[in-house]
C-alpha cells in the first residue's frame, strides 16, 4: 500500500516532499500544517503563511530526488531502462546486488508490483539500513526484503526472473547471477567505468549467457520556450555503462 505522500512545488520550482502519516505535519521551512487541509487541495494551489504551493501526487522521479543518499544512486534514465531491458512485469522475482541508497531498489520493487518480489544485498548493513528506511517511506516495503551478504560467497535465492548488479566488481558475480537465475533469465550490470564492462563482458562470454549487450543512454534535455527552443546548455554528464544479457542452460 503506497503511503499518503503529497510534494508541494515552489513557483521557484523547488519541490517539498511530505509524508501525511499524522493529523499534524511539519513542513520543513513552513512549520506545522493540518494533514487534511495538505490532502484536500491535491492537484489545486494551498497556500499558507503568505506562501503558495501546487499539491501534487509525488512521482517515482520525485520519491528517488528526495532519498536519503549513501552512494552514488542509479538515475531515472538508466534505471528506466534497465526495467524495459529485463522486461520487468507485475509479479516477477527480481535479485538486486548492491542495495546503496536504494533509489533503483525503488524502481524494481515499483516495477514488480505488489504480486512481485525484490530481494536485495548489500556488504554494508549501514547502507541496508538506509535503503530499508526510503523503500519504507515510499510505502514499498512489503515488496522488499534486505540482505546483508556478499554476492561473491554465493546466496540462497533460485529460478529468479532477473538479476542486477551495480557493484564496483560486478564481473564477480556473474557466476552467482547464473546459479540465482531462472533459465532465460535476466542479467542487468550497471557500471560507470569501461574495464568494469570488459570484465563483465569476459565473464558472461564464459558461462552460459546469451543475448549480451551494453549500451550508454544519452538523455538530452531540450528547454522550450516562447523566445526559442533548443538543446540545454548544460553539459552532457555520463552516469554508467548498462550490460544485459540471458541466462540459459546451454549455449550454440
Ligand atoms: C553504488 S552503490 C549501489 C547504489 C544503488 N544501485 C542505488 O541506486 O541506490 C554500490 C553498493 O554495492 C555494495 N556492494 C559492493 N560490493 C558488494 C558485494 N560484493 N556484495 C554485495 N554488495 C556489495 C556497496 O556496499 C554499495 O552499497
Amino acid at each position: 500500500m503506497d503511503r499518503d505522500r503529497v510534494v508541494l512545488l515552489e513557483a521557484s520550482g523547488e519541490k517539498h516532499l511530505v509524508v501525511l502519516d499524522r493529523e499534524v505535519v511539519n513542513v520543513p521551512g513552513v512549520g506545522v500544517v493540518r494533514a487534511d487541509s495538505v490532502r484536500a487541495a491535491l492537484g489545486r494551489r494551498w497556500s499558507v503563511g503568505g506562501r503558495s504551493f501546487l499539491v501534487l501526487k509525488p512521482s517515482m522521479r520525485d520519491t528517488v530526488g528526495a532519498l536519503r543518499r549513501q552512494a552514488q544512486i542509479v538515475g531515472p534514465k538508466d534505471a528506466a531502462s534497465l526495467v524495459w531491458n529485463c522486461d520487468l512485469k507485475a509479479g516477477d522475482y527480481v535479485v538486486e546486488v548492491g542495495a546503496g541508497s536504494g533509489a533503483l531498489t525503488l524502481v524494481l520493487a515499483q516495477a514488480v508490483g505488489p504480486d512481485g518480489h525484490v530481494v536485495t544485498y548489500d556488504v554494508r548493513p549501514d547502507f541496508l539500513d538506509v535503503a530499508r528506511a526510503n523503500v519504507s517511506d515510499a510505502g514499498l516495503a512489503r515488496r522488499v526484503e534486505f540482505k546483508l551478504g556478499d554476492v561473491r560467497s554465493g546466496i540462497a535465492e533460485t529460478n529468479a526472473d532477473a538479476f542486477v548488479v551495480d557493484i564496483p566488481d560486478p564481473w564477480e558475480a556473474v557466476g552467482t547471477a547464473a546459479k540465482a537465475l531462472a533459465p532465460c533469465g535476466h542479467f542487468a550490470s550497471y557500471s560507470p567505468n569501461v574495464e568494469q564492462v570488459n570484465r563483465t563482458v569476459a565473464a558472461l562470454r564464459a558461462g552460459t549467457f546469451v543475448e549480451l549487450r551494453t549500451v550508454e543512454i544519452i538523455e538530452r534535455e531540450i528547454e522550450a520556450s516562447e523566445s526559442g527552443t533548443h538543446p540545454s546548455f548544460a553539459p552532457l554528464g555520463h552516469t554508467g555503462y548498462l550490460t544485459f544479457a540471458r541466462a540459459v542452460l546451454e549455449t550454440l
